[in-house]
């Protein structure tokens, strides 16, 4: 290339730059006043903080008569409130509708029912308080892109930690069984390639495509389940080499895996297979608590569930096969919670929110308070040890300088009664006011 012509590139590319790069305005700051505030980093409560947000992260945190408030600052008075981190539910599905019992709707509704439903509901758990979620099932690839769209801020919606759907046997709690084998139904564009994988080298293949579509975590069924038609909760489904071969192949990703295991022996091969987290864990028994304990896996035990699908699901068209599977699992899940916390397991918070309708997920902690846990350990669960679950510690979970201000408040004590978090009034993420009832402001 002829030098002038370089030169004419050189300026009409750094033209363009200059033009284009936006003015560099300083991050807003804000200052959140806290009567109380939980930071989750410890069980306690501190009176009059102020909470410093600089841009989308807190810059810092201290006593009321320690920060002094420049005048005409940006400031939130929540004196009069219980401050909290955001809230984390490590097991939703977003496109799943609680209003969708009946059978027939698994061969009528498209994958874009499914999306429009999650946008609906995305809106709903932020506004629940609910600022990060661990989406643990959808039909490919759909959690992966709403948590791209929410984070290009094109639908509002919490932080998505997105799973592609769960990985089945043949027959399994993914499948859909019981029809004529004349029927031939493909409930997703690709079934083998990104669900259904019987041996070591099918599971293997799926969990790289998934991976290979951007998720960020595995989830795999290794047990029966609930609300499937042919299986049994308690029957394991996977082999133990079929399970490790999964959280090999997550782990070597760089992503966690979670298994869904009600069974006793299935819970048991899932946490020696390496998962990350069992979710449901209903049988759980001494032993598999033991396990749980010494490699550290975390149990999500999804305990407010029973009520829904006993006293709600019917109505919209719930078999009865799956009612009384319910009846078998629900009382001992809850029996269970209590003594596998009590034992010193690891607990996140996981609400299985699709199966009942979104934006109830903090209906869950009278059932955690109820089974043993004080309030400050629920939030923690749903705060602290969540992030520590989801592997995002640095980032959500407290209020500390350096964290995303992911900021919750609600008017009543949780900590005299947890079920004030049912009612949450003020919703910040990520240094965007997305909902404030408390002081009246309009968020935009
Ligand atoms: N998705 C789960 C399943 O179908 C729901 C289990 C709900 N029941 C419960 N007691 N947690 O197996």
């Amino acid at each position: 290339m002829k030098r002038w012509a370089l030169l004419f590139l050189f300026l009409a590319t750094s033209c363009t730059c200059l033009a284009q790069k936006p003015a560099k305005t300083a991050p807003v700051t804000t200052y959140i006043r806290a009567g109380r505030l939980f930071d989750a980093t410890s069980d306690r409560v501190r009176e009059n903080m102020v909470i410093v947000v600089e841009g989308n992260r807190i810059r810092s945190v201290g006593p009321a008569a320690s920060i002094s408030i420049p005048a005409g600052s940006n400031v939130i008075d929540l004196t009069r409130a219980t401050v909290l981190p955001g809230l984390i539910d490590c097991h939703t599905h977003l496109g799943s509708r609680a209003d969708r019992y009946d059978e027939i709707f698994r061969f009528k509704d498209t994958p874009f029912l499914s999306a429009f439903a999650a946008v609906v509901n995305a809106r709903k758990t932020l506004d629940a308080g609910f600022t990060t979620v661990r989406d643990v099932g959808s039909k490919p690839f759909l959690a992966v892109d709403l948590r791209n769209s929410i984070n290009e801020g094109l639908v509002p919606g919490p932080r998505i930690v997105a799973s592609g759907p769960g990985i089945t046997i043949t027959g399994g709690h993914g499948d859909l069984n019981n029809y004529s084998p004349q029927i031939s139904v493909k409930m997703f564009p690709e079934e083998r390639g990104f669900q259904i994988a019987d041996g070591v080298d099918q599971v293997r293949h799926v969990v790289r495509a998934q991976v290979k579509y951007g998720v960020d975590v595995i989830k795999i069924l290794a047990t029966g389940g609930v609300l499937s038609k042919g299986d049994s909760p308690g029957a394991p489904q996977f082999t133990f080499d079929e399970l490790k071969a999964a959280a090999e192949e997550a782990h070597m990703a760089g992503r966690k895996i979670a298994a869904h295991a009600h069974g006793t022996q299935g819970i048991k091969n899932a946490i020696l297979a390496g998962i990350d987290s069992i979710e449901h864990a209903s049988l759980i028994d001494d032993e598999g608590i033991r396990l749980a304990k010494e490699h550290g896996t975390y149990l999500v035990m999804d305990i407010y569930n029973d009520d829904y699908i006993l006293n709600n699901a019917p109505a919209f068209g719930l078999p009865e096969e799956n009612i009384e599977k319910e009846k078998m699992v629900g009382r001992l899940q809850r029996e269970n919670f209590e003594k596998a916390f009590k034992a010193g397991a690891r607990m996140a918070f996981g609400t299985d929110a699709g199966v009942y309708p979104h934006g109830d997920n903090a209906k869950q902690f009278f059932y955690m308070v109820k089974y043993g846990m004080t309030p400050a350990q629920a939030i923690r669960s749903a705060t602290s040890s969540a992030a520590d679950l989801i592997g995002r510690s640095k980032d959500v979970g407290t209020i500390e300088a350096g964290k995303y201000a992911d900021i919750i408040a609600v008017a009543a004590d949780p900590l005299q009664d947890v079920r004030a978090l049912e009612d949450v009034g003020f919703v910040m993420k990520g240094g965007e006011v997305f909902k404030d009832a408390i002081t009246g402001r309009q968020p935009h």
